[in-house]
This record gives C-alpha cells, structure tokens and sequence, in this order.
C-alpha cells in the first residue's frame, strides 16, 4: 500500500514564528522547590470579601451567561473611578483579564499597516496582540540610562502617518516606573491633533509606593482607552477579571470583537467582583499594598547589601530591574539561577533597551526573598 503522505500542518500567517512567551519558557524550565522572582503573579490569597460572595452565588443564584459587556452595576463602579471621563455604564466591558481588554482594544482599532507605539522595554504581549490585529509594532525607548523613565523626544521621533495607537504602561512591567503627571501631559500634548488613540494599561494602579496614586493618561488626553482589572491588586489572576472603557465609537467595536470571542467573562467572577467596591474591599486591598511594600523595601535593601548590584528602586507594581551587565551574559546569569533554584526574567525578552537587566519580582514571601536572595548570592559567587 502506498503510504499515505503526511500533510505538513500549515501555520496561518499571522501566527508564524509568534512562541510562548519567554517568562513562561523560563518557569517551564524551573526545578521543583525554586523560589519565583519570575512570574508576575501574587502569591497573596484572593481576599476572604470576594471568595465568600464567590461561594454564595455558587450556592444560592443561577450563573448564566451576562450581557457581552457585563454586569451593568459592576461597570458603574468601573466607570465611576474615573469620573473625569464623565462615560456611563455603556461606555465600559468587562473582559476576560486586561489582557483580553487589550486584545479588544486593538482589534478594534487597528487595520492591516496601522503601526502601533509599544515601550521598549514592555509586557511582552503587546507585539504579539498587534501581530493578531494585521498592525506594526512600532518600539520607543523608555533609555535605560534615564532608568527606564519617558523620553518625549524618543517618543515623538517614532511617530509616522501610520501610527493609530500609542500604548502607554504606568506602572510598568517590567521597570516598576510610573509616569509622572509632567511625562502625561507630554505625551497628550504631543499627541493632540494626530487623531493617535492611546491604549492606556493600568492593570498596576493600585499597587503604587509614592505618596499618589500613578495618574492616568485619560486625565490629560480624551482619545484614550483605559484597561485595566483586579488581577493583580486583589490577588485574583486566575478569575479573569478586567475591563476596557473610554471612547464610546471604539467601545461599541470592541464589544463585537468580545462578544463573538467570548460571550462574557464568567458570571461567578463578575458578582464576587462587586465585593471589591465595599469597605472590605478597600481595606483588603490596602492591606495588600502594604505587603508589597515591605517586600519592595526588604528585596531593595537585600539586592544592595547581599548581591551589590544596581538595581532600580520600583514606584509601583511588584517588578525591580537589576543591573546585571557587569557579571557577563544575563541569560548564562538567567540559567545558572535556575540551577540554583530561583526563576528570573532576563531584561531582554521585555525589549533589547532591558539587555544586560534582570527582571526580579517580588511575588513572594519575605522568607522566600531572603532564601532567593542568598541562593543568587551563592550562584554568583560560584561562577
Ligand atoms: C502590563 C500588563 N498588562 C496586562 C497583563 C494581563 O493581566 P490580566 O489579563 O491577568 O489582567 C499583565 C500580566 O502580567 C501585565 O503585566
């Protein structure tokens, strides 16, 4: 019998050369027992406020499916934090996790040859999420020798007649920067006139060390969508919660692009949500800051003491860039790490302006910070 030819799978287009991401490459490759200082996920529990409301609709209400856009009350609440947009309820959808709210975003915005304007360095599924959507990534550089901080000339010199998107990341993954009111007000006045959308992530706002809370590009420029969630300051990645909101005309898109792809986020995860905008809610979430805060202050003075790198001090978020250039190639570093049990994230993968950084976490306990921290210790001077 002739054998039958295997057909080679054909990869789409879009999809070709697009990999898992590097961060998950990394904690795939971790012996058991390491410690993370790779992923960004809390290891804090989900607060009791939202598990129990989750546990009570489970047992006492149905759980079909919600409008496409979500629960109207609980986009009330979303809308209401950002007042200054003066949007209803309609002007909101509650997404699956901010990464989906970034998906819709930019779906719903761009067009085969748009370009789109991505920090260098940035969360990785920016690139990736474009490519999806037929559009360039377009990167500027947020210079490392300005610790990663906003350069408006880097900005503005990348901006063509094909740009329709700015992203724009306070507080940042991977840097742990936010964006001053001054950096805002540069980037909205540089971008008034260009009919430029910008795509504002603030998945981070609420997990802020200065003494304000980051501010948000919306204040200062009205093309903008917001996304963001409570994946990261309520301890809850794993039930998808975020949302996207701001321009009605490209909501009303976005919505179609989440309507067929998803229906709704799930039912269980919207009610308990609403126990976020209670006073339990608050205070957990407080509390919650707090830690991350000791843990900043704990992994900062360790870094200095213990490992006697540069690193850069984090105004928000749970990340901290450490300097790693002088002990040679950071992925030879990255490895070696993992043999000795602890994950990090080389700079690179975040953009080639983070070479020769490592991206450390803190989402973890202050044992495990110190333990990490002397196993990097011993890593290196082992080498
Ligand atoms: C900058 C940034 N945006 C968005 C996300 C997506 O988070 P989620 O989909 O869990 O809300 C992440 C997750 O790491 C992130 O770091």
């Amino acid at each position: 019998m002739e054998a039958i030819e295997k057909e080679e799978f054909r990869v789409p287009r879009r999809l070709r050369g697009m990999q898992k991401s590097n961060i998950r490459q990394i904690f795939d490759a971790a012996l058991p027992g390491s410690i993370n200082f790779g992923l960004g996920q809390p290891d804090l529990s989900t607060p009791r406020c939202i598990r129990e409301e989750a546990v009570r609709v489970i047992q006492k209400e149905e759980n079909g499916y919600t409008s496409h856009a979500g629960l109207p009350e609980l986009r009330q609440h979303i809308v209401d934090d950002y007042p200054h947009l003066g949007l209803t309820a309609d002007d909101c959808i509650v997404t699956v996790g901010s990464n989906e709210a970034l998906y819709c975003a930019t779906m719903a915005l761009c067009e085969e040859g748009d370009e789109v304007l991505v920090p260098n360095p940035a969360f990785p599924a920016y690139p990736a999420i474009n490519r999806l959507a037929g559009a360039e990534t377009v990167l500027y550089r947020l210079p490392k020798e300005k610790e990663f901080g906003f350069d408006a000339e880097e900005f503005e010199k990348q901006i063509t007649d094909k740009t329709r998107v700015a992203i724009i990341l306070s507080p940042s993954n991977p840097t742990g920067r936010s964006l001053s009111r001054d950096d805002l007000k540069e980037i909205a006045g540089i971008l008034e006139g260009t009919g430029i959308y910008a795509i504002s992530d603030e998945i981070y706002k609420e997990l802020y060390f200065t003494d304000e809370r980051p501010a948000s590009i919306s204040e200062y420029y009205d093309k903008t969508l917001v996304v963001g969630g409570l994946s990261k300051n309520m301890s809850m990645t794993g039930w998808r919660m975020g949302w996207l909101l701001g321009v009605p005309e490209a909501i009303k898109r976005a919505l179609v692009v989440h309507g067929y792809n998803t229906v709704c986020t799930s039912t269980i995860t919207q009610k308990a949500s609403l126990a976020y905008w209670t006073d339990a809610g608050k205070h957990a979430e407080d509390h919650c800051r707090e830690i991350w805060r000791r843990r900043k202050d704990l992994l900062m003075e360790l870094i200095e003491s213990e490992l006697r790198l540069p690193a850069f001090e984090p105004e928000g978020a749970f990340y901290t860039m450490m300097d790693v250039s002088s002990l040679g190639d950071e992925m030879d570093l990255v490895n070696k790490f993992l043999e000795n049990k602890v994950i990090t994230v080389n700079g690179s993968g975040f953009g080639d302006e983070a070479k020769g950084f490592l991206r450390i976490s803190y989402c973890a306990s202050e044992e495990n910070i110190e333990e990490g921290i002397a196993r990097m210790k011993k890593a290196i001077n082992d080498r």
